[in-house]
């Protein structure tokens, strides 16, 4: 375990004092470093930072996660100051759905049910029906007729993991999360050979081949509810590698091993704009109450809609 310096004590006393002064509360997804999980009053998984989100208390939030994430949480208090330690972690998966090219693609197909993963700009949640994440895009696309007329964007992973679940024929955008792309299966087969006994835990955004070897496929919060309840001791993880820390943290008695991207020989798998966020910018945006979430409010109105219907339809 790192020896914490008198310097990371200081600057964690900063972000606390600072959160006390602005009334605010810090949010964490699971891919975020460990000393920002670690001083996050709440984290989780996609779903779960917009439901609370939607129901904190507090007039300042601080999303510590990427873009898409902090505007989820404005759209839906757009009342409250949303911070975001850097302004530049976006995600690649949202990048490969601009909302402009996504609107000729819904005008293209005027009868269809927009459903989008979280993973989007406000711009394209505008130009949706339903949200989803990967925490519950299943039983949300399953609320639909079987043969409903359904347009599903931006994950063409996602949406074919739907599509092969549910005997559905959605439409799906073209797109992919350049980080879960990068799973291999022979590297997957390697690990599973020298842990034979590991279960293998893989986020839908993974492509179909890697998502075959599953013991297990879901959300980030899903596959930690899993490895929490199994009775396996050994899990290799096909996603984001910052979902270790949760995972070790609440099971001490079990390993997890990161799965490796297929293109390099580092054994971990990390989002680089996740890992722009650090404790010195998290000080900085409570310091200066900046960078903030502001969203064009035509734009944030009608992007609000498909998120409530989401959490209306999950929280069922
Ligand atoms: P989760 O909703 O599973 O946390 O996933 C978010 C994400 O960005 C996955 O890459
Ligand atoms: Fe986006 Fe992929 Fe990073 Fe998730 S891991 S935030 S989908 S780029």
């Amino acid at each position: 375990m790192a020896v914490e310096t008198p310097c990371i004590d200081f600057l964690k006393k900063e972000i606390i004092d600072l959160k006390e002064k602005r009334g605010a509360a810090i949010m964490a997804h699971y891919y975020q470093i460990p000393e920002i999980q670690d001083i996050a009053d709440y984290i989780g998984d996609s779903l779960a930072l917009a439901r609370i989100a939607a129901t904190l208390p507090n007039e300042v939030i601080v999303m510590c996660g990427v873009h898409f994430m902090g505007e989820t949480a404005k759209i839906l208090c757009p009342e409250k100051i949303v911070l975001e330690p850097d302004s530049e972690a976006g995600c690649s998966l949202a990048d490969s759905c601009p909302a402009d090219e996504f609107k000729k693609f819904v005008d293209s197909h005027p009868d269809y049910t927009v459903i989008s993963y979280v993973n989007t700009s406000a711009g394209v949640k505008a130009l949706t029906d339903i949200v989803v994440t990967s925490g519950n895009a299943l039983a949300i696309v399953e609320t639909f007729e079987k043969d409903a007329k359904i347009i599903f964007g931006p994950d063409r992973n996602l949406g074919n993991y739907i599509n092969s679940l549910t005997g559905r024929n959605m439409i799906l955008w073209d797109g992919a999360c350049h980080v879960h792309e990068k799973f291999s299966v022979d590297k997957i087969l390697d690990l599973k050979k020298r842990y034979p006994k590991a279960e293998i835990l893989v986020h839908p955004e993974c492509t179909a081949p890697v998502r075959l070897l599953a013991d297990k496929t879901g959300s980030t919060a899903v596959l930690l509810d899993y490895a929490r309840k199994s009775d396996s001791k050994e899990f290799i993880v096909a996603t984001e590698s910052g979902i270790l820390h949760q995972m070790c943290k609440e099971c001490p008695d079990k390993t997890f091993i990161p799965a490796p991207p297929s293109d390099s020989v580092c054994s971990c798998n990390e989002c680089a704009y996740m890992k722009l966020n650090t404790l010195e910018k998290l000080r900085d945006c409570l310091k200066n109450m900046a960078p903030s979430i502001e969203i064009e409010k035509a734009i944030a109105e009608r992007a609000r809609r498909p998120i409530e219907r989401m959490l209306e339809l999950s929280s069922k």
